[in-house]
């Protein structure tokens, strides 16, 4: 596909530019989500290696009236980073009389094809998917209940702290009722490794499918066998780095501009921090909130936390 000027303008154009003309190349991992990275995103979920998934689906089973009696009746649920839906139809079947549901995601058919499908399940219930960058401006309709936020999945966890914490600020004034956030703890480092490395090669793919996607929307000319997957654990930052290896020396092509890249040179393709309980509490007190529950499984390897703003609290 040639480029035209329309997709050269995008974002994405932009942010894949911006990656390739500065050292060490990086570029944020919300890039990975298109239709069919989040199609290989919910494939990584049902690996045998990736456990966030199904411990958090565990923890929102087992604790879900507990959890319930926290956020109270008539909530307004706000999802972050909504994907499949699969995790807050748990969380919906526990809570008494849920308002409605505001799913967002920056994948739009994705997210408008799970936001239908929910609402010839739960006909009584009231969805209004929202199509956007949460980490941009963006406005949320007028609140039918007390707003409850909800971001499973460990997705905190892609922004530097510094980040994650301003994310929170954000959101302290978003929730008047609380936010449900799940938190990927920290671990033997074997078990990450081997949840980014998976067996089957489904994370290579989702790290690869990036520049796939380069291809399809900017008529770049990446060749995927030309780079290689790296995912490695970073105890020091308390992180998982994935990176996308050039092989070889290469020009890479994007919208009419050309960017040499070494053999061996990396594009920083996301983080995913992880955090003691102990640790996210802190950042989520100084950013405006107060822990008040926090369930964890019993190989420690997940948290979901109940956090109300503190401006909320007499
Ligand atoms: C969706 C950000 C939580 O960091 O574990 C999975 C994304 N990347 N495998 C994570 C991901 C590689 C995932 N989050």
């Amino acid at each position: 596909m040639k480029p035209s000027p329309d997709t050269c303008a995008s974002e994405f154009a932009h942010a894949m530019q911006q990656a390739f003309a500065q050292r060490p190349h990086h570029i944020a991992p919300k890039w990975f989500y298109d239709a069919e990275g989040s199609r290989l995103f919910d494939a990584i979920c049902e690996l045998p290696e990736y456990y966030p998934t199904r411990t958090e689906l565990a923890l929102l089973d087992r604790h879900g009236p507990e959890i319930a009696r926290h956020i109270g009746p008539g909530a307004e649920l706000v999802e972050f980073g909504a994907g499949s839906l699969r995790k807050v139809r748990l969380l919906l079947d526990a809570l008494e009389r849920p308002a409605s549901l505001l799913p967002i995601d920056i994948s739009a058919e994705h997210l408008w094809a799970s936001a239908a499908e929910l609402r010839r399940e739960r006909p009584g219930l009231a969805v209004h998917p929202l199509a956007v960058d949460f980490t941009r401006e963006f406005v949320l309709p007028p609140a039918h209940g007390p707003r409850v936020g909800f971001f499973p999945g460990s997705s905190i966890g892609n922004f530097e702290p510094g980040e994650a914490g301003a994310l929170l600020a954000r959101m302290v004034h978003w929730l008047d009722g609380g936010l449900l956030i799940g938190v990927d703890l920290v671990k033997d480092p074997d078990l990450l490794h081997a949840a980014y490395n998976d067996a089957r090669g489904v994370t290579a793919r989702f790290n690869l499918n990036l520049l796939a996607r380069a291809n399809a929307e900017l008529g770049a000319n990446f060749q995927l066998a030309r780079w290689a997957h790296s995912a490695f654990y970073h105890p020091p930052l308390q992180r998982i780095e994935m990176h996308l290896i050039s092989r070889c020396d290469q020009v890479v092509q994007l919208c009419g501009q050309s960017f040499p890249v070494a053999e061996g040179e990396s594009l920083h393709t996301e983080n995913s921090y992880k955090y003691t309980v102990a640790g996210f509490q802190r950042l989520a007190q100084r950013a405006g909130f107060h822990p008040e529950a926090v369930w964890v499984d019993a190989r420690r390897w997940f948290a979901l936390h109940w956090l109300r703003p503190a401006h909320s609290l007499r």
